[in-house]
């Protein structure tokens, strides 16, 4: 296995892959249509890997085009990011998500399932909703879906397990825990198109002064702090799962199907999450308490037994790390608009 078809390859998890790919010998084929990222991503892998990608500016759910590009570009192995990710816009535009996380993957599998060309699948730990015992793993009871955004990954893994039941197509769906972070050498990171949703762009801008100030969403939880749990992964051992999965369906047999958790294994608070970041920066977040957040998992982390024992995959960074390189990241981006 060598070209492999990245959809989605310009944005945070993307970009990151990217360069985990050429690191380990293969040849990466983006295909994005930057509606949520942007083509500096691809200056920054060149600058990383000294190698440039192969890139399409292209809607993966343009069938005909990506048929083209996977036979003249022969492609042995698809990774699946391409989706829309806002929780909040998908109660608001529910077709949008369903049009393209689902209706768009049932297309690529079309084109993909009978060619024995393998995917590895972008999921998420939203699939379990609120865990029933903490660490979840795998066999949890997947829960009924908070979003449609969560109903999109819930379907998208059970298409797969039904396609690969019924054809020679082999898959692994990676359920990511929260992506955090960027590249130690701040040429890609995470670039939030408008206000960002997600804690960590929320405190690097914060932190930095260009954006909204930090509402700790909920201090009255039961957890140690009363703030939410979260088990926050470094988007570099993040990238490097997806390798893993690539060399695990190297040795598996046609309609192979698996799903694993990639996190720490371990959780953090809000408020911890903000005083690793003040002792590893130091700098101070500023920040309020605030009410809680409709539809918060209150506590979630992964066990990650299955990944570390069937893929070889474990998390070598931790939070600390994760802190460091966002405000480099977000320190670089300030650099950069002078
Ligand atoms: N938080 C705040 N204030 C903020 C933003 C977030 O306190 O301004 C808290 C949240 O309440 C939560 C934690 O920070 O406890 C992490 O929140 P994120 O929005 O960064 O991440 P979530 O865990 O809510 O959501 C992430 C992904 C979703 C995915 C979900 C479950 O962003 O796409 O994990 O997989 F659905």
């Amino acid at each position: 296995m060598k070209n492999i078809l990245v959809t989605g390859g310009a944005g945070f998890i993307g970009s990151h892959t990217v360069v985990e790919l050429f690191n380990s010998g293969y040849r990466p084929i983006i295909v994005d249509n930057l509606s949520n990222s942007e083509e500096s991503a691809l200056k920054g892998i060149e600058k990383i890997t000294k190698k440039k990608p192969a890139f399409y500016k292209l809607d993966f759910a343009n069938i005909d085009k990506l048929e083209k590009i996977v036979k003249d570009e022969n492609i042995d192995g698809v990774i699946h990011f391409a989706a829309f990710k806002a929780v909040g816009e998908s109660t608001e535009q529910p077709l949008k998500y369903y049009g393209n996380n689902v209706a768009g993957f049932i297309n690529l599998l079309k084109l993909i399932s009978n060619q024995g060309i393998p995917i590895v699948f972008s999921s998420s730990c939203t699939v379990y909703g609120e865990p029933d015992s903490l660490p979840v793993n795998e066999s949890a009871p997947i829960k009924p879906a908070e979003s449609p955004y969560g109903s999109t990954k819930q379907m998208d893994e059970i298409i797969l397990r039904d396609t690969t039941k019924s054809s020679s197509l082999k898959a692994i769906s990676l359920r990511y825990f929260n992506p955090v972070g960027a590249h130690p050498s701040s040429n890609i990171g995470e670039l939030p198109l408008g206000k960002p949703n997600n804690l960590f762009p929320i405190i690097t801008q914060a932190v930095a002064g260009v954006g909204q100030s930090l509402t700790v969403f909920g201090n009255d939880y039961d957890t140690p702090d009363g703030s939410c749990v979260r088990d926050y992964i470094h988007v570099v051992d993040l990238a490097k799962a997806h390798i893993k999965a690539l060399e695990h369906m190297d040795k598996q047999a046609a309609g192979f199907y698996d799903v694993f958790n990639i996190g720490t294994g371990s959780g953090s608070t809000v408020l911890e999450v903000i005083d690793t970041f003040e002792k590893t920066t130091g700098e101070k977040v500023p920040y309020s308490l605030g009410p809680r957040r409709a539809g918060d998992v209150v506590a979630t982390y992964a066990d990650c037994h299955k990944a570390n024992r069937e893929l070889n995959w474990k998390a070598e960074k931790n939070l600390s790390d994760a802190c460091r390189d966002a405000w480099n990241w977000q320190q670089s981006l300030a650099d950069r608009s002078i």
